[in-house]
């Protein structure tokens, strides 16, 4: 499959990314916060519980996963073949994490070392599409240009390798909602770093086509005080994308950035509510997908059953967001 078409699919009509691909230091952290050891079978227990549920296929279209998922079996089968199975892309997050911009209190995210040689492996092992996340926390005077140029630069550099490995690259340019910020803070450090990763992606070559885009929504800072109203989130979120993404770039897909399970259903539904353009808005959430899920998982480790009712709940919560179909109490 080309990947243009890969990319389409990724956001096709009603559908949505799962983002599973936590490091195993993240996993261990939510694990241990609903009192779950964090070993290598539970993660898979979990991860697999999620990935079979009788509905999944109807509201998910690609899984990323973590290096250690992608190498898994269960039952004998590889994680890649069962996903395969039911029509839904295998992805792989590919960087090595947020580590420290020399000189700032910021970080840049790395990984590219040996990149190429990495995604042969990943391409072999069955993954059509990938990761990559940047992550930029607003402060006094913070994002500095240095960090937007220097991540957009590494994001850019990845997806050109990704392409040349025939994947299609998500594109995560994160700023965080950590801090006391207003909304109109938010929409402007956004929109910098936006315009400066398309400006990147533009000069290293990239087909667009052949891109998902992974943002945040644009919201008041979670430390402000201020609660976000989904209208105006909807509408700073859907100026801030158009202004800023090529046309060719076939949807995008939000992260939920630890806004909760409702907000994060909520405020898709909006976007996708005051969607006029031909863009595709769609979810690539984590935490919004998996929260319910994991603590239900917590209460009985044997109860699979339940924990795939709740997750295919929210899946089909944010599939009908993605629509603009969702209704509050449903
Ligand atoms: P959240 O939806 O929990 O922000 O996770 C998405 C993700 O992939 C972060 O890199």
């Amino acid at each position: 499959m080309k990947i243009n078409d890969i990319a389409k699919s990724l956001v096709s009509k009603g559908k949505g990314i799962l983002a599973a691909d936590e490091s195993t230091g993240t996993m261990t952290k939510r694990l241990n916060a609903v009192n779950v050891e964090s070993n290598e079978k539970n993660r898979l227990t979990f991860r697999h519980a999620l990935f079979t549920s009788k509905d999944i296929n109807k509201y998910i279209s690609g899984i990323i996963l973590f290096d250690e998922t992608i190498r898994q079996k269960k039952n004998e089968e590889t994680i890649c073949e069962i996903l395969n199975k039911q029509n839904i892309f295998p992805g792989i997050k590919v960087d090595k994490g947020a580590k420290k911009l020399a000189g700032s209190k910021e970080t840049i995210t790395e990984g590219l070392d040996g990149l190429r040689e990495r995604m042969e492996e990943y391409f072999n092992l069955g993954a059509k599409f990938a990761k990559w996340r940047a992550v930029y926390k607003i402060g006094d005077e913070l994002p500095s240009q240095n960090c937007i140029v220097a991540n957009a630069h590494a994001l850019a550099r990845y997806a050109a390798i990704v392409q040349e490995a025939n994947m299609v690259p998500i594109v995560e340019p994160e700023v965080l909602m950590d801090g006391d910020h207003n909304i109109h803070k938010c929409y402007d450090v956004t929109s910098n770093v936006l315009e400066e990763t398309v400006n990147q992606l533009q000069i290293a070559g990239i087909n667009f086509s052949g891109v998902v885009l992974k943002p945040n929504m644009i919201l008041n800072g979670s430390s402000s005080g201020v609660k976000n109203e989904s209208k105006q989130v909807a509408e700073l979120t859907l100026k801030c994308i158009q202004n800023n993404l090529p046309p060719e770039v076939p949807g995008v897909a939000f992260l939920s950035g630890g806004q909760s399970e409702f907000e994060a259903t909520k405020n898709l539904n909006q976007i996708n509510k005051q969607n006029k353009s031909s863009f595709i808005f769609t979810f690539s959430y984590g935490r919004a997908l998996q929260q319910s899920a994991l603590k239900t998982w917590a209460k009985d480790l044997n109860d699979i059953e339940t924990v795939q009712t709740v997750f295919d709940e929210r899946s089909k919560m944010n599939s009908l967001a993605s629509k603009g179909d969702w209704i509050e109490d449903l």
